[in-house]
């Protein structure tokens, strides 16, 4: 596996990096602790040197479990590992609605505070990559990079990076402290921010893709039949996961599975190996809590798609028919 460096920041990661999320959010009841820890130390041993939490991910007893659990797991392996985790976010959960929107505050104590509450539940000096979760309308761009740049000047973080990030937020905040990456959703049903690729090659900004399997349903293994948990699993409010989803998607899940006969792989793979084809500087973090999707989902980096085949995908994506796609929890104004 060689290695992908995110833009022009010398930092370098395996293209498929590990979404950690899952083993304590959104994805139904947590993971059991000591399973996630074995799982993630699994990880490490199949390839995985990169790996992406956040201050939020965690359970109404434990709002903060994933960082504590990452941080647990990596310890032994802390040289050999990127860890990427995020501030600036917080739920509502009054609102009583599955997700719970989020609440951004990026102003500067806030931040201040969490890193130095990430930092001890990661159990390290400094954080490789520290993204703000998401944009704070309040907060301009270049308030929040200058406090990036005070905290990779103090040596708390290496390298800070924006989710869910626009174009004119990425030059403003750019310009005060170079970013080195963008952490946004892109999947094969979500290809919006394809738009943000000259401005990434431009400025030198890797992207690191989440919910890349959009929340799983490339895989092909889900149908009608699936359940999802009303209250502690994002998918039972995730419009690809409806029914009728389910039989507006067929085309789309017949082509991946043709693609994957093809080249002797899973639909999972492909989704995953066309948008590593697609660009150097990008990385996938898929989520899973099992073994052999996490070797499986490692996997994909081997798989090569040509230009044409890429092409090809593009031209079909462009003309069928596709439900709609999970696009996030809702921002509270
Ligand atoms: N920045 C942000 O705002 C943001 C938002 C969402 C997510 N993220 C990050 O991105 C990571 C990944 O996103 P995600 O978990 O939302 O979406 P995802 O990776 O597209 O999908 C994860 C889901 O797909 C299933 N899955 C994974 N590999 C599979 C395979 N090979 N075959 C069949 N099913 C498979 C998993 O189930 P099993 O566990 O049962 O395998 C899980 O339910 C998260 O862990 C998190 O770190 C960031």
């Amino acid at each position: 596996m060689k290695k992908r460096e995110l833009g022009k920041s010398g930092l370098f990661v395996s293209p498929i990096g590990l979404g950690c999320m899952g083993f304590s959010h959104a994805y139904g009841k947590p993971m059991d602790r000591d399973e996630a820890i074995q799982m993630i130390r699994e990880a490490v041993k199949i390839g995985y040197t990169f790996f992406d939490t956040a201050e939020i991910y965690g359970t109404a007893s434990n709002p903060h479990e994933n960082e504590e659990i990452v941080g647990e797991a990596l310890k032994p392996y802390r040289d050999q590992v990127v860890i990427a985790t995020k501030f600036g976010i917080s739920f509502d959960t009054e609102s009583g609605k599955v997700p719970s929107p989020l609440i951004p505050d990026a102003r500067e104590d806030v931040i201040r505070k969490s890193v130095e509450e990430s930092l001890a539940r990661l159990q390290v000096d400094t954080i490789d990559l520290y993204y703000q979760h998401r944009i704070d309308p309040h907060v301009e761009p270049e308030k929040v990079a200058k406090v990036m740049k005070s905290l990779i000047a103090e040596g708390k973080i290496k390298h800070w990076g924006v989710s869910e990030a626009d174009e004119e937020y990425i030059r403003r905040a750019h310009a005060v402290c170079p970013i080195t990456a963008i952490q946004n959703r892109y999947s094969m049903m979500a290809r919006y921010h394809e738009r943000l690729f000259p401005v990434l090659e431009e400025l030198g900004i890797g992207f690191v893709a989440f919910s890349p399997i959009a929340n799983g349903f490339l895989s092909g293994k889900y149908g009608k039949d699936s359940h999802f948990d009303k209250e502690l699993d994002y998918r039972s409010t995730m419009p690809q996961f409806t029914n009728e989803a389910i039989d507006e998607n067929q085309t789309l899940l017949n082509l991946l599975k043709e693609i994957a006969d093809k080249k002797n792989a899973t639909c999972a793979q492909i989704s995953l190996a066309w948008m590593l084809c697609k660009k150097p500087y990008l990385s996938a973090i898929p989520g899973t809590r099992k073994l052999e999707r996490l070797k499986e989902n490692f996997a994909a980096c081997e798989i090569e798609l040509s230009e044409e085949e890429i092409q090809m995908i593009d031209q079909q994506l462009d003309q069928i028919p596709m439900s709609a796609v999970f696009g996030g929890s809702a921002i509270k104004k």
